[in-house]
């Protein structure tokens, strides 16, 4: 079994006095879902996600070395222009993967970094943003010691990202990953995310998931607030053990493309995340009108013409809607139809299920 400890790194190799890497690092959707964390982002459930295409973070990392370590020193640039407000999350992060990458005091770092999807768009960046800033620091640390496995940087990158933001671990890889230790997963643990190890029908290849903009707000309730909840929720430990019941359920369902269960668990995944919300104290309702109208809307679709889409949430307002490639026109026809006029200003964004983190 591996350990945290095994990403501390033996001296480097090599020396490196400048230079920039850019990687690209998609946003993930997940099907069963991560709430509630212990010390260190260690997830209280394992969940599984689909590793989406287009909503990605693009970052450039370019680092120079300093003449002393000192502290650590950087400059965050979003989509151009210096972001102060985002420095202190960097700083934590900076801070939290130091002991497994002890190069960092010794470089000045410029990060600039930008998203494919609009800012403000109530879409989480820290998966895709800190899955990218992971990757730059990998391809650092490879430089530094060439003879790095492949396997390792990949599992390593994940690790760090995950001490950024917990569900970033599940957008260096794709196209289904899993996070955590779950007992009938093999290699599944809390570490770091891998790819999910058995067969996968062809139904889900080419997975489409449209993202109806409902509340492009500021997020109501951070995750770490919403994390936190969980500590003494009444029904922790009942939602814990139900996470890793989905999942095993979900393992012939993945390999038969069975639809009708896929959707059940999913929906019933989205709706129990909302309703650890509802039951927690402080409460909070995430959902707004147009959310539930869009997913009444969906349930009535899917009644009349038997075609399988079924809906999927994050923590706040905005609807997945997840649906096999085969069916994708008629689901557009019907979201364009029926569910534009809930979102905020028309918008919504077309993704699909992509393969991952991507060097530029
Ligand atoms: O990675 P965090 O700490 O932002 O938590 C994400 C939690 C959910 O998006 C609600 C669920 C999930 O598994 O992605």
């Amino acid at each position: 079994m591996i350990a945290a400890t095994d990403f501390i790194p033996k001296p480097y190799t090599n020396s490196l006095n400048q230079g920039s890497f850019t990687w690209s690092a998609p946003s993930n959707i997940a099907l069963v879902k991560y709430w509630g964390k212990k010390n260190n982002q260690i997830p209280a459930n394992p969940s599984v996600s689909f590793t989406l295409n287009n909503c990605k973070t693009i970052t450039t990392l370019a680092f120079a070395k300093k003449q002393k370590d000192g502290n650590f020193s950087f400059d965050l640039l979003f989509e151009g222009k210096p972001k102060e407000d985002f420095k202190p999350k960097i700083q934590k992060f900076l801070e939290r993967i130091e002991v497994y990458l002890p190069f960092l005091k010794e470089y000045h770092f410029t990060i600039d970094t930008q998203n494919t999807f609009p800012h403000s768009s109530g879409i989480a960046s820290s998966a895709s943003g800190m899955a990218a800033l992971a990757m730059n620091f990998m391809s650092l640390e490879k430089a530094l010691h060439p003879e790095m496995t492949e396997e390792y940087f990949f599992k390593k990158a994940s690790f760090l990202a995950r001490l950024g933001s917990g569900s970033a671990c599940r957008s260096v890889k794709g196209q289904v990953v899993v996070w955590g230790n779950q007992a009938n997963i093999k290699g599944s643990t809390d570490l770091y995310g891998v790819e999910y190890p058995y067969a996968i029908h062809d139904t889900f290849r080419n997975f489409q998931d449209t993202i109806l903009l409902v509340d492009k707000g500021e997020k109501q309730v951070s995750s770490t607030v919403g994390h936190d909840l969980m500590h003494d929720h009444p029904f922790a430990e009942r939602r814990f053990a139900q996470a890793h019941e989905n999942l095993d359920k979900l393992i012939p369902v993945f390999e038969n493309g069975n639809l009708d269960e896929f959707i059940t668990i999913v929906e019933s995944e989205a709706l129990t995340l909302h309703a650890m919300m509802m039951t927690s104290l402080p409460y909070f309702i995430l959902m707004k009108p147009n959310t539930l109208q869009i997913i009444n809307a969906i349930l009535k679709f899917r009644n009349e013409t038997k075609i399988p889409v079924c809906f999927t949430l994050d923590a706040g307002a905005n609807v997945h809607v997840l649906y096999p490639n085969a069916v994708k026109e008629k689901v557009l026809q019907f979201i364009k139809a029926e569910l534009v006029g809930y979102c905020q200003n028309g918008q919504y964004l077309c993704d699909e299920i992509g393969n991952g983190a991507l060097l530029n």
